[in-house]
């Protein structure tokens, strides 16, 4: 075949030849920077796919459910989420997950729940319609544009104010600025799906604010993230203070043993 063709493509042999030399070059040089280069783009990639799906989530996902959903009824706004993650890319941890979360609503019957990374309010509704009638949620959320579109939908599904707060900050501000918010009480279920890099340091940060219940039930996201393997690690080697319940998916369970408090008021 080449050679039938060579005659018409004097141009395609001539630079054939004059590259033939070049080709071990060009594999040596290949080779070496070929991890780099790949972790290069995978951080180019990864970078891009984040600002497209808050765009994506934030413009069609509040759009679609908004308009498709019963107003006032928080299953109806389920249903249209998981509706459109049926056709559309979609950040919202969808009905699987979803279950194995409100699972864990169900058997802890929380009072106090934070939410770090709202997207669009997806899980702030799941968490929401399970709460005790005393329970709240506060839910944190980076990007004012996503933050605002997920407070629409939660209140789109029927809840109000004194039941959930928005912060629209950096999960550590939002820690930072716990203590004033929650008075007396403590964390009982954090749910982390906010950047994976902030998972360890914002454990840590509720650790020594001391804004963990004795019976906190922490539930992270995106476990496969180098973030999220960071935490599990950290965990993994202090099983006097963590105990890893169950994993669902690239979500994980983690109990959170706190030390007895000086009143014992937990056995
Ligand atoms: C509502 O749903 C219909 C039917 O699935 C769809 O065609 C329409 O685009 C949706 N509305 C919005 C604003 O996305």
């Amino acid at each position: 075949m080449l050679l039938i063709n060579a005659p018409r493509s004097g141009d395609m042999v001539s630079l054939l030849l004059i590259s033939l030399p070049l080709l071990p070059v060009v594999f040596v040089a290949t080779t070496l920077c070929h991890s780099r280069l790949l972790a290069i783009c995978h951080r180019v990639c990864t970078r891009l796919l984040k600002l497209f799906h808050g765009k994506v989530c934030v413009k069609n996902t509040h759009a679609y459910v908004f308009s498709n959903c019963t107003h006032g009824q928080a299953a109806s706004v389920l249903e249209t989420f998981n509706l459109y993650a049926r056709t559309h890319a979609s950040v919202s941890i969808g009905p699987e997950k979803g279950e194995f979360l409100d699972e864990i609503v169900r058997r802890e019957a929380p009072l106090r729940v934070l939410e770090l990374g709202m997207h669009c309010g997806y899980t702030s509704v799941r968490i929401l319609r399970l709460l005790p009638p005393s329970g709240k949620l506060l839910t944190v959320e980076l990007d004012p544009i996503t933050a605002e579109k997920g407070e629409e939908i939660i209140l789109v599904s029927g809840f109000k104010t004194p039941q959930f707060q928005v912060q629209t900050c950096s999960s550590a501000e939002a820690i930072a600025s716990l203590p004033s918010q929650l008075g007396e009480s403590c964390l009982d279920l954090v749910m982390m799906d906010h950047d994976p890099e902030q998972y360890l340091p914002d454990l840590l940060a509720l650790q020594r604010g001391k804004l963990l219940s004795a019976r906190c039930v922490l539930l992270l996201n995106r476990t496969q993230e180098p973030g999220a393997q960071a935490l599990l690690k950290y965990v993994s080697a202090r099983p006097q203070q963590y105990n890893i319940e169950q994993q669902f998916l690239d979500m994980v369970e983690i109990h959170c043993c706190v030390t007895i408090h000086p009143q014992g008021e937990k056995s």
